[in-house]
């Protein structure tokens, strides 16, 4: 497997591959590696001829200092991993690679999309992951770049990134990857205290639950419930549940059949935020 720091290293590599007739596949990632992030990887290689996955905490998308600090780097296992799947190329920029001196984000108009759930809670989250994502697409020019719906918010807003500056990539949304116990894989979840790891698997099971209402009880009182759960609950801290729209992510205020939901979720388990959601129909 190649190893990349330099962009124009990994552009000359990209371009003779291409030149070859090769297909790009891409997968973004902060590293950390996980099965959630190794079942995007091994679609990418299934279905292209060359797979590149990044490797880059990217700073402009994190709202709190302490969180980007913390982000749990394990550059060797994470090496290992994509090794052992055989993934073509790992980029791993260093911050200066990308950004210069100027370590900012641009800001981006989604039509709405960021103004939603994760936009709402976490301050200039969705102009850094634009900005990044869009300069690695730029880098990258791929054929195919995959993203998981663990982070269903971000998958919108990078297909609406693509449909918006009309780039030529192909985005592919992938199924979220969980522990036996439900609990979504998660980089962050290495931070969990033992008490914590032992709760989470509550926050699957309550979204689970929820879903199970749908036809008997209505939007407000869905969301009621779920509240109450977690209101109950000694260790872990609602910070939203939200059902809404697939598409446009707006908040819904009753199912029209017409229309898909899906219920998300943002909790504190002790210093930690997890998210999830789930696919909200009546089965
Ligand atoms: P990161 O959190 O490392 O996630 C990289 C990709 O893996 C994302 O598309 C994410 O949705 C996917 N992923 C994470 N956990 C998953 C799981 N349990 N099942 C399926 N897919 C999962 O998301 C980012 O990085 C960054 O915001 C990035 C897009 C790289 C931009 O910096």
């Amino acid at each position: 497997m190649k190893i990349f720091k330099s962009k124009s290293d990994l552009k000359s590599y990209i371009s003779q591959k291409k030149q070859e007739g090769n297909s790009i596949g891409f997968v973004p990632t902060m590293g950390a590696l996980h099965k959630g992030h190794l079942s995007l990887v091994k679609r990418a290689i299934q279905k292209n001829d060359i797979t590149i996955v990044s490797i880059f905490v990217n700073p402009t998308q994190f709202d709190k200092k302490e969180d980007l600090d913390n982000y749990p780097k394990t550059f060797e296992k994470d090496a290992e991993l994509l090794e052992s799947v055989n993934c073509d190329a790992v980029f791993v920029p260093a911050v200066s690679e990308i950004y210069g001196d100027n370590v900012n984000s641009e800001p981006f108009d989604f039509d709405g999309l960021e103004h939603q759930m994760e936009g709402k809670f976490r301050d200039g989250h969705f102009d850094g992951v634009g900005t990044i994502v869009k300069a690695l697409f730029e880098i990258v020019e791929p054929n195919v770049a995959y993203f998981g719906k663990k982070d269903f918010q971000q998958l919108q807003i990078i297909k609406k990134m693509v449909e918006k500056l009309n780039l030529p990539i192909k985005i592919k949304g992938m199924p979220i990857f969980r522990e036996k116990d439900g609990l979504a894989m998660s980089s962050r979840n290495t931070r969990l205290t033992p008490e914590h790891r032992e709760a989470v698997p509550f926050i699957h099971k309550t979204l689970k639950k929820a879903r199970k209402k749908i036809g008997t009880k209505n939007v407000t009182e869905i969301t009621k419930w779920v509240e109450n759960q977690f209101k109950k609950h000694q260790l872990l801290e609602l910070e939203y549940f939200i059902i809404a729209e697939e598409k446009t992510l707006q908040t819904a205020e009753n199912f029209d059949a017409t229309k898909r939901y899906r219920a998300f979720i943002a909790v504190f388990a002790g210093e930690i935020r997890l998210i999830d959601n789930v696919r909200f129909k009546n089965n």
